[in-house]
């Protein structure tokens, strides 16, 4: 079973790809009740819970948390803050994210959102991608899962490459959730 924890101002759309994909979601935690992606998980049927990340107890309450709706994989979707270190022992090797480029190209604190494709876009490089890899105490810095690649054109502008790489991102991430299963 998956629980996924996502951000304050995320769309929600990892989310709802890994739903969609028919994965056995159970639990979808965001910081605060306004948060959009709360919104579409409980449109989808999923089950949501608010926990704030900055609460100094957000470690083991997250734990507790998951444990009782059976996850087994946790990914992390639009989730910008380092998780406490009870998170990351209590499912060893079963923590995720996914990056929007080709780590450990672009990544690292601020390295987030369109940050990442601008940077991408000005480095004059000519493939861009998305990363699934396993979150540990670092920013972007855990073992690399899997990668999907594409081209970036001359003629892009940072938004034509956030929305090439994110329909990549909607492939991958269920992909690997799903193997890992
Ligand atoms: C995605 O680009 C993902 O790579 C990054 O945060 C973004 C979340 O977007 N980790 P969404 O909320 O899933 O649409």
């Amino acid at each position: 079973m998956v629980g996924i924890l996502v951000g304050g101002k995320g769309r929600g759309s990892n989310m709802r790809a890994l739903i969609s994909a028919g994965l056995p979601v159970t639990i979808v935690v965001g910081p605060h009740a306004d948060a959009p992606a709360l919104a579409v998980a409980a449109e989808l049927g999923v089950p949501t819970a608010v926990l704030d990340s900055r609460s100094p107890d957000f470690g083991p309450l997250l734990v507790n948390l998951l444990r009782g709706h059976g996850v087994q994989v946790l990914c992390l979707a639009g989730f910008l803050r380092l998780l406490p270190s009870s998170v990351l022992t209590a499912w060893p090797g079963r923590v995720l994210n996914i990056h929007p480029a080709l780590l450990p190209a672009f990544g690292g604190k601020g390295m987030y959102g369109m940050h990442v494709h601008e940077a991408v876009r000005a480095s004059g490089v000519t493939e861009t991608g998305c990363t699934v890899h396993l979150v540990t105490a670092q920013y972007d810095e855990g073992d690399i899962l899997a990668q999907l690649r594409c081209p970036v054109l001359p003629s892009d502008t940072a938004e034509d490459i956030a929305a090439r790489v994110l329909s990549l991102e909607h492939e991958l991430y269920p992909r690997v959730v799903r193997g890992l299963l």
